[in-house]
């Protein structure tokens, strides 16, 4: 996820500062680094492609002169990684200079219009039209404040930014709407960052910015306004008594849980994805011969999900197939009518990318859905799409799933309204779900934690674990085992519900904890069949369960509720939250580290 930084110093220089700073923020994810400072009223800049340290052997990013500053590490969402995409950004005169998290959903349209203004830009990127556009401002004769402000009353979309010009040397403009920005205030020193520790062994007294709020850093300290209203905030430091390692987790004991607490904001990215991008993506599938589905691990349980979505809603047959078995099963049957869509978060994992390589060799085509830009996923697709959930660091994968659910829909929805398959007003109604999905995430982690906390409790000792599901469910059921058994090392079997009574069933014994993924859809009727052929057998049942749902309430030992009137097909993304916490809570009870289980690497690369 990119990382910003800004430093106004009263003494020395800003560019030492900005690259410590800049290591610091390193844990989140980057491909490429740069700063500017300004200086006898001079906009200098360094930046490059790779780690922090190759970029400073290459160009010593401590040799700018200047008291203030900007830097930037850039994880790509737009534009492949590369010295050119990497920020700062400037604007034509080289006066103006921008980093910036977040993504700019209308860039294009701005970008269009600025360059029949007669602008000229060096990257690909969504950030390079925010210089341009305080530029023209500028020249308007407004202030560097004015400038930023009418600027950013024309972004849609999520940012911080810090924004600095020759023109008010002595001031760094920063605004935040929805991607983090806090303020940092030493003694002679104001900073600006993504995260506290970019600046935690320099001060503990951080102000946090809110959304909506421009603040301005100079050496007289900091100035918070609201950017609706222009009136001012005043806000006072608190102190922050995290260690670094804390820090890096903003608070939360283990990158996981934080990860799972950051899904409501990674959905909300996934739904403004280019339109263009999925476009190109339900083209090819409408055109398609066959469809394959292709995938490791949880993005494999994303693919099953999607499987349901197609045929439910655009009547689209896929296969979803794990990656390692594509060739044996069907290396020999694909061919040029065949689409491979592969789904890998890292974009890197060996199995899928021979699926796809053999799928290339065959003339199929491969379109490719992942969260790393540049990765090699992205280079050998025909087409892909970049699922925008920011990099995931604890080895479980939670937000990344959650995220490729959401996409996954949104093409099975396209694809529904091209082949018209599905009435105006049914899709309306299911777009509008999908935009509520990110509260409701937000809203049942707040209410059902606590609870599911106490469930880890309880169960803690069990020996082994089912978990059912019918239809969608079934690939929620086998993500919710998967998350169990790769954290808190625990046994767990996973299957289609209909499937128990024809062997598995014979595990149970009394007590026997059977984890049932029952939303009020089509499938209650037959799953109500099975959890109480389990209960005749004497096993414990959790029912993760529609709010209301009184009849498997009454049947359940313990249930977790999930809001009512969710379409059957968005289900899985929060059905599947109370059994990420699961997950998360049992490892810490069975005394476990849910970010590094044993025998597990984040990105596999071998076959
Ligand atoms: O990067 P990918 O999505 O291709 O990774 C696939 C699997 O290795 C991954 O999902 C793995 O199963 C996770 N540890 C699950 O939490």
């Amino acid at each position: 996820m990119c990382g910003i930084f800004g430093c106004v110093l009263k003494n020395g220089d800003a560019a030492p500062i900005i690259h410590a700073a800049l290591k610091r923020l390193e844990y989140r994810g980057y491909d490429s680094v740069g700063e500017a400072t300004i200086h006898e009223g001079r906009l200098l800049t360094k930046k490059g492609q790779g780690k922090i340290d190759e970029v400073h052997e290459t160009y010593n990013l401590d040799a700018l002169p200047g008291q203030i500053g900007i830097g930037h590490t850039r994880w790509a969402t737009h534009g492949a990684p590369s010295r050119v995409n990497a920020h700062p950004h400037t604007d034509c005169s080289g006066k103006i200079a921008v980093v910036h998290n977040g993504i700019i959903e209308n860039f294009s349209e701005l970008k269009k219009e600025l360059e029949e203004r007669g602008h000229t830009f060096q990257s690909k990127t969504d950030t390079e039209i925010i210089p341009h556009i305080i530029e023209e401002e500028l020249e308007r004769n407004n202030t560097l404040v004015e400038a930023v402000h009418s600027a950013v009353e024309r972004l849609n979309g999520s940012y911080a930014i810090a924004v600095i010009s020759v023109k008010e040397p002595g001031k760094i403009v920063c605004v935040r709407k929805e991607s983090p920005l806090v303020i940092g205030i030493a003694e002679d020193e104001v900073y600006c960052a993504s995260d506290i520790p970019a600046f935690l062994p320099l001060t503990n007294n951080a102000v946090i910015v809110e959304n909506g709020e421009l603040v301005v850093l100079s050496d007289k300290g900091y100035e918070i306004r609201k950017i609706v209203d222009k009136s001012s905030v005043t806000r006072k430091p608190e102190v922050i008594d995290w260690d670094p390692a804390m820090a890096e987790k903003q608070g939360y004991p283990h990158f996981m849980l934080k990860e799972i607490h950051e899904q409501p904001f990674c959905i909300r990215n996934t739904l403004r994805l280019q339109e263009q991008y999925l476009e190109l993506m339900t083209t090819f599938l409408d055109r398609a011969g066959e469809v394959f589905l292709v995938a490791c691990g949880t993005s494999y349980h994303a693919c099953l999900a999607a499987s349901y979505m197609f045929s439910k809603l655009a009547m689209l047959a896929t296969h979803p197939i794990i990656a390692s078995e594509f060739v044996e099963q069907h290396g020999r049957a694909v061919n040029i009518d065949s689409v491979v869509l592969a789904v890998s978060q890292s974009g890197e994992t060996a199995d899928t990318l021979d699926a796809v390589e053999c799928a290339r060799q065959r003339a199929a085509t491969v379109l490719g859905l992942t969260n790393i830009i540049g990765s090699t996923l992205t280079r050998v697709a025909r087409a892909y799409v970049c699922q925008q959930s920011h990099p995931e660091i604890g080895v479980a994968a939670t937000k990344t799933f959650t995220s490729q659910l959401s996409v996954l829909s949104q093409l099975a929805l396209r694809l529904a309204k091209k082949r018209g398959k599905v009435s105006h007003v049914e899709i309306e109604q299911l777009e509008e779900k999908l935009e509520q999905i990110p509260d409701i995430v937000e809203g049942l982690i707040e209410t059902q934690e606590e609870k599911i906390k106490q469930l880890a409790k309880k169960y803690r000792d069990k020996q082994c674990f089912f978990f059912l599901g019918r239809g969608v469910s079934s690939a929620s059921a086998l993500e919710g085992r998967l998350k169990l058994l790769e954290i808190a090392y625990a046994p767990a079997l996973a299957y289609p519900a209909g499937e128990s009574k024809h062997g598995p069933i014979g595990l149970i014994e009394p007590g026997f904890p059977v984890i049932f993924v029952c939303p009020s859809d089509g499938t209650r009727k037959t799953i109500l069949g099975n959890i109480m052929e389990m209960k005749a057998r004497g096993a414990s049942i959790i029912a993760v369960v529609e709010e209301g749902d009184e009849g498997i309430k009454s049947l359940a030992d313990d249930y977790l509720e999930i809001p009512p009137g969710l379409p059957e097909i968005l289900s899985p993304i929060p059905y599947v939250i109370p059994l990420q916490l699961f997950a998360y809570y049992m490892a810490i009870e069975r005394g476990c580290d849910p970010d590094q289980p044993r025998n597990l690497a984040k990105s596999v690369t071998v076959k």
